[in-house]
């Protein structure tokens, strides 16, 4: 079995990894492997943290990736010999005033409705676990399964794990899909030349809607959200574990690293392909960052950067089989791609190599957005 895959972000990159570890030959396709969101996320694995009100579906497909990580990591870094920074030690979320807190109880709520473990704290239990928390900080609850990895060490361990399972890294822009005999045969390059395959997967983030040669209906509406992130560097103990905050109703986390980096995130802007960094942006992180942590004044600024996360109708990924035989979808990862690696690589290499759609995967296919699919399927085999 031949496969192209049209993206090295972290989902292309951990696809291609498992596929080719599957038998199939594989062929990456991205003229600049993980230069694009996987390259500025700060790498939450939070699916309880980052948990919202009517995403039931996504958050358990959330908590079947974060059950994966750990032996995902173990083997990676054992193949590669490369760490990834995965930590383990939970998700901290803070209020800063009494209607946060309120918002945070009525999360409470909702997460244990849904049998999720978490622990309300009060303001001074929070700063017993994260003593640089200001001293106004209200309450919080505590994730204690929620982690973090380095997406900018994850994404090389990926490179290289592919490069030992005989993946073929191909570092040029795929210019359409190639479409033979209704059904997809490859992709073409920008520089004319063809990689013919027998399965296609479009695995290209927020661009994964405007690639050319693509039939009507199996278009992935994604677009992009810009998500501006800076990382900050401390040579002393500062934050022990992920934190976010809700100070006023708008959203900051902050994720630690162990060589120091804190990376603080993030802001979420429908701007289309705008990568530009703001002063507002990066004001609006610093100003709610310091309110939960006025130390964060302190801390060395080491970088700015802006992002885009491939937004979905529903903010779900989109993974699966389309209209177009051979053609998968693999995106629409919106804020989880860093989170959905692990699953989304095993769930598209099933469907890749015909596997049965697994029932965690059956409510993120792309289905769901072309009820009129079947029938054009049917118009695409004609
Ligand atoms: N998952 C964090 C973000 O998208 O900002």
């Amino acid at each position: 079995m031949e496969i192209a895959i049209i993206g090295a972000g972290v989902v292309g990159l951990a696809t291609a990894w498992r596929a080719a570890a599957g038998g199939a030959a594989v062929a990456l396709v991205d003229p600049e492997p993980a230069s694009g969101a996987s390259a500025v996320a700060a790498g939450m694995l939070a699916p309880v943290g980052e948990l919202a009100y009517g995403e039931e579906p996504l958050l358990r497909l959330g908590l079947a990736s974060r059950e994966r990580y750990g032996a995902f990591v173990a083997e990676l870094e054992e193949l590669t010999g490369l760490g990834t920074g995965y930590r383990t030690d939970g998700l901290l979320e803070v209020a800063f005033d009494a209607d946060d807190l309120k918002y945070l109880d009525d999360l409470r709520r909702f997460q244990e409705s849904l049998g999720i473990p978490v622990e309300a704290l009060t303001g001074r239990e929070c700063r017993r676990l994260e003593p640089m928390l200001a001293p106004g900080v209200r309450g919080g609850l505590l994730a204690p399964e929620d982690g973090s990895i380095d997406p900018r060490r994850l994404a090389p361990a990926l490179l290289d794990a592919c490069a030992k399972a005989g993946v073929r890294l191909v570092r040029r822009r795929c210019a359409e899909v190639l479409v033979e005999r209704g059904a997809a045969a490859g992709v073409r390059l920008d520089d004319g030349s063809a990689v013919r395959a027998d399965r296609v997967l479009l695995a290209a983030g927020p661009w994964s809607g405007d690639l050319a040669g693509l039939p009507p209906g199996t278009v992935p509406p994604v677009r992009p959200v810009k998500g501006q992130v800076i990382r900050l560097r401390t040579r002393t103990p500062f934050l022990g574990r992920t934190t976010r905050g809700l100070v006023r109703g708008s959203s900051v986390y902050l994720v630690p690293r162990a060589d120091g980096e804190i990376v603080v995130g993030a802001t979420q802007e429908e701007l289309g392909f705008d990568t530009r960094v703001t002063a507002g942006g990066i004001w609006e992180l610093l100003r709610d960052a310091r309110e939960l942590l006025p130390g964060v004044t302190e801390l060395e600024f080491a970088e700015v950067s802006a992002g885009l996360r491939p937004g979905s109708p529903d903010n779900a990924p989109i993974m699966g089989p389309t209209a177009l035989p051979g053609l998968f979808l693999g995106t629409g990862h919106f804020r989880n791609g860093i989170l959905l690696a692990p699953v989304s690589a095993d769930v598209l290499t099933a469907m890749l190599l015909d596997g049965p759609v697994p029932d965690v995967a059956r409510p993120f296919t792309p289905d769901r957005f072309s009820p009129g699919g079947t029938q054009m399927e049917a118009q695409v085999r004609r």
